[in-house]
């Protein structure tokens, strides 16, 4: 069992942020990627698509023997966490409630900033999830929908992401927030910009990091950890158009994606 890979699965490629924090955090323990390429984006999906796929990703993710899942995908935590727990045999870690616990943590009081898809946004599990740790805590929100596709574009220092950033997060700076949540897989790639924008005072919370640190304390839990010293293995799998996937993604994981499987995951 300890020795079994763990599954993260992302919309996308830009789960391989959460890929690259589990390298750093637990260098014995293997991992399969799924990034669901033929049908990203999920921001601007309804909540039931989501899940739906989130679902058929879990099932396939199942097949290939995990002994623990991390959904790398802000939308798909907060539409899908508690439908994949419930239909999971396996531990299910999620990104926002990591995420929510250091943003109240880096907070120490303020106020605090949420960044995200329309569908994060909207499905409020950000706001939830702070409130339940802090429940006088003023969150705003915010979606920056165009952030996404200028990740995918390379842009992660280019000045028209910085117009982009300014115009987003004026009401966001405005209200004062001490802890800014980067609340999307692909946001991490532009801290150096988004730290501009906002500003020394305010703590850029990035998801990635803190949910392998949730990961790492499930496996402890439960007692499924790799031995240390253990030589890992790490596969990806992708629902569509693996080249694409592999030129994108070195931005996110270096020389450390070598190559992917395309995989159906239609019954
Ligand atoms: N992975 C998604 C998230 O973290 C962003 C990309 C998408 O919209 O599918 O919310």
């Amino acid at each position: 069992m300890n020795q079994l890979p763990i599954g993260v699965f992302d919309s996308g490629l830009g789960g391989l942020t959460v890929v690259h924090a589990i390298y750093e955090r637990l260098p014995a323990e293997s991992t399969i990627y799924f990034g669901d390429t033929a049908r990203v984006p999920y921001g601007p999906k309804s909540p039931e698509t989501v899940r739906r796929y989130s679902l058929e990703i879990l099932h396939w993710l199942l097949t290939q023997s995990v002994k623990a899942v991390v959904i790398a995908c802000n939308t798909s935590t907060a539409h899908a966490l508690d439908a994949l727990r419930a239909a999971s045999p396996v531990p299910v870690i999620g990104v926002i409630e990591p995420g929510a616990r250091a943003a109240v943590r880096a907070a120490t009081g303020r106020g605090i900033g949420v960044i995200g898809t329309a569908g994060t946004v909207a499905s409020g599990a950000y706001v939830r999830a702070i409130h339940a740790l802090a429940p006088g805590a003023q969150v705003i929100q915010r979606a920056c929908p165009l952030f996404v596709p200028l990740v995918e574009e390379g842009w992660f220092d280019h000045h028209a992401t910085e117009l982009i950033g300014e115009e987003y997060l004026a009401p966001v700076r405005q209200a004062g927030v001490g802890a800014l949540v980067l609340g999307c897989t692909h946001y991490p790639l532009l801290k150096p910009l988004l730290h501009r924008v906002m500003g020394p005072d305010v703590a850029l919370i990035d998801s990635a990091a803190e949910t392998a640190s949730a990961l790492a304390e499930t496996l402890k839990e439960k007692g499924i950890e790799a031995p240390a010293g253990a030589v890992p293995t790490h596969r990806f799998a992708v629902s569509d158009d693996a080249a694409r996937f592999l030129a994108v993604g070195s931005r996110f994981l270096g020389d450390r994606l070598a190559e992917a499987e395309v995989v159906d995951l239609t019954p």
